[in-house]
């Protein structure tokens, strides 16, 4: 858990982050967003001290940080930047393995953790070990970034605009992964983006920033719901809230009305990508795509299938539309 109490940071005549407090549960995904010059990477990177707070106290398990060695601080907490930071002259093995030499790892170790890390992000160690940075792909990069972040197994994980030097298609398979990684590994996440529909789909909370200053700090739901007047809701536009709100829901809730409230749904947030025509809707199908199906095929109502295809009830146009709003 981290705990970020009353942090400021100030560069001369500039209050880059003001007065920022805020609690990052262990296992979940944070997500800072905002525009450029908001403060959101001061903010990300006085948690692993890079630039340390000119005021305030950031407490990692309880641990005020200020108490601890900068160098060890930051061995173990992963951090990913734009454009990835990964040594051009060093193949991807050595780049993985950076913080493992430098916790004098022995080289068997090091050597299983590489291989394990390639596997783990889809590359083939025996062809993608030895190469370097300018012989890969951007989206092998950017993976290969995550890698050696993860490299000495850190609970925590910090990420700077990590998928902005992606095209559209690539970067929303990263972020797929990354949300499915994230669960598996159980780790915590903090990552900045200026895109506010990569924070309601990978955030379990997204803090926007403006000015150096925390201006809501929420679930994607109710920040889509009742995001804080003037810049919170400027910055989640118009048009597309409707359909970024239905995606964070499922069949599954609404067949369940009255019980759970519109929670994350890992690796659907982003709707869309099944064809309306043809995909059965089951409990876990988002109602952005449910909205999707049922318009397609001129419905006022669907059935819903199991695993086993055997028909679980049926999902009405009338329940999606109530639930595209903010609570009535
Ligand atoms: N090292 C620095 N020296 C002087 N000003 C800085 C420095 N780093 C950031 N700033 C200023 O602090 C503000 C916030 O910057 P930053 O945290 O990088 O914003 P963001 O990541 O949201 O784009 C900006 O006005 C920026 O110019
Ligand atoms: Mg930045």
């Amino acid at each position: 858990m981290i705990a970020i109490e009353s942090v400021s940071r100030r560069f001369g005549d500039t209050l880059a982050v003001d007065d920022v407090s805020l609690t990052v549960e262990a296992g979940s995904v944070t997500v800072l967003v905002g525009t450029s010059g908001s403060g959101k990477s001061t903010l990300l990177r006085m948690i692993n001290r890079l630039i340390p707070p000119t005021a305030g106290t950031i407490r990692i398990d309880g641990r005020d940080t200020a108490a601890i060695p900068g160098e060890a601080l930051r061995r173990g907490i992963g951090y990913v930047i734009q454009g990835y930071g990964l040594f051009p002259h060093w193949t991807v093995a050595r780049n993985i393995a950076t913080v493992p030499r430098l916790m004098g790892w022995d080289a068997a170790r090091i050597a299983r953790r590489v291989d394990d890390l390639l596997e783990l992000f889809g590359l083939d160690p025996a062809l993608y070990a030895g190469k370097f940075p300018h012989e890969l792909s951007g989206g092998q990069q950017q993976r290969v970034g995550v890698a050696r972040a993860l490299a000495a197994e850190p609970k925590l994980l910090l990420m700077d605009e990590p998928f902005g030097a992606l095209d559209p298609v690539i970067r929303a398979k990263a972020q797929d992964d990354l949300a499915a990684l994230q669960r598996r590994l159980g780790i915590t996440v903090v990552l900045v983006t200026h895109d506010m529909a990569e924070a309601i789909r990978l955030g379990d909370r997204i803090g926007v920033m403006d000015g150096g200053r925390l201006l809501q700090y929420a679930p994607p739901a109710e920040l889509l719901s009742r995001p804080a007047p003037g810049f919170a809701e400027r910055l989640l536009g118009g048009s597309d809230r409707p359909y970024q709100l239905l995606s964070l829901q499922t069949v599954g809730d609404v067949l369940q009305a009255g019980e759970a409230d519109a929670g994350r749904v890992g690796g659907e947030g982003g709707g869309g990508d099944v064809d309306p025509g043809v995909a059965p809707i089951t409990r876990h199908t988002n109602l952005r795509d449910a909205l999707a199906a049922l318009l397609w095929r001129r419905a006022d109502s669907l059935p819903v299938v199991g695993a086993d295809g055997a028909p679980r009830g049926r999902i009405a146009l009338a329940e999606v539309l109530r639930r595209a709003g903010p609570p009535a």
